[in-house]
């Protein structure tokens, strides 16, 4: 079988399309057939090696973290799912390999995917969907009529947090670039800040939630722009973050941890038509070493990237 991986930590040259051997799934996974993978920033920040403290040194590495596929094989233990079902969800952190004719993952990281929603769409909504779900629901206990701010709303993360929020009842505001500013409107925002021309510290306004999902603010900023009792929600976390966040209650720094009651409820949301993460550019995977370096050297593709697999194996 063909997947993206590398032999040595790097940049987009370290990539290749090679052939790997799919081993039989254990106790708990699920081996699928991927039919579409989309492109997340954390592709290229563990192929760069900066989280090997925790991908390691074993090569060659694999990549790709949302999927949609069908179920090829069970591993013991695997109650929810079997052999032909459609599926969409991530791969673990630390094996990856969705940017492959087959991935293996845990059972807990995959959900059904309803028949409404196309395979194309439905391999878009795991790592933006699950961060937005840890956020909001997980760490702030979002509560109809509050107000959210997320900076960064029309990207992947920040418009899965715009429907989730929406979702709960809450009023939203947020930040965007002069680009996505009619298309954020129209998902259903109080107010949408230009981030070009507005310093989001500068809002009068103070919210209950704000939600980095840009990954772009200081703490300092991120804070004062809350009323008393809010939290700031960081997506770009770090060891001093945690620390910090022991002392501060404001500061909850996020890290993606799915769950199949999650991936359940983004699949009916999805299926409702509450929630969906727009797709602006597909190609073959042969094609996608090219796509995943220009999007990391910042070629702006319109929505999610997604690599369609073409195979005959399940
Ligand atoms: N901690 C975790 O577990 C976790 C999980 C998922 C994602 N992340 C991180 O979260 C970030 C976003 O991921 P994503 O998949 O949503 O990426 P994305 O789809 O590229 O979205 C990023 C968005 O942020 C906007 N943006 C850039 N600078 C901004 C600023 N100063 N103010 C407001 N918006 C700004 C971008 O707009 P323009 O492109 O128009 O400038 C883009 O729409 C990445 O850094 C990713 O690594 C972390």
């Amino acid at each position: 079988m063909k997947r993206i991986q590398y032999h040595t930590y790097g940049g987009p040259e370290v990539m290749r399309v090679e052939d790997f051997d799919l081993p039989p799934p254990g106790e708990g996974e699920v081996a699928v057939s991927v039919r579409f993978a989309a492109i997340n920033p954390i592709d290229w920040k563990l192929r760069s090696g900066q989280m090997k403290i925790v991908t390691g040194k074993k090569f060659p590495r694999a990549m790709g973290m949302d999927f949609s596929g069908t179920v090829l094989s069970v591993g013991p233990g695997v109650t929810r799912l079997k052999v032909g079902d459609a599926v969409f969800g991530l791969a673990r952190f630390k094996e990856i390999g969705a940017f492959a004719e087959a991935v293996i993952t845990k059972e807990a990281f995959l959900t059904r995917k309803p028949d409404d929603v196309s395979f194309e769409e439905a391999a878009c909504l795991g790592t933006p969907g699950v961060t937005a779900w840890n956020g909001l629901i997980d760490k702030a206990r979002l509560q109809a009529g509050q107000h959210v701010f997320i900076n960064g709303c029309a990207g992947a993360v920040g418009e899965a947090a715009v429907q989730i929020a929406l979702m709960h009842g809450a009023i939203v505001s947020g930040s965007c670039s002069t680009r996505d500013i009619q298309r954020a409107k129209t998902l259903g925002l109080q107010t949408v800040y230009d981030y070009r021309n507005t310093q989001v510290s500068s809002i009068a306004v103070r919210f209950d939630v704000v939600y980095d999902t840009a990954a772009t603010l200081a703490v300092s900023t991120g804070v004062a722009m809350l009323r008393p009792g809010g939290v700031f929600l960081d997506l770009n976390p770090g060891p001093g973050k945690f620390i910090r966040a022991i002392f501060d209650r404001r500061l909850k720094p996020i890290i993606g941890s799915p769950r199949a009651e999650i991936l359940d409820k983004l699949a009916k949301a999805a299926s409702a038509g509450s929630f969906r993460i727009p797709i602006g550019i597909s190609v073959a995977l042969h094609d996608a070493i090219q796509l995943i370096g220009d999007i990391e050297n910042g070629r702006k593709p319109g929505g999610k990237a997604v690599i369609e697999m073409v195979n005959e194996i399940g």
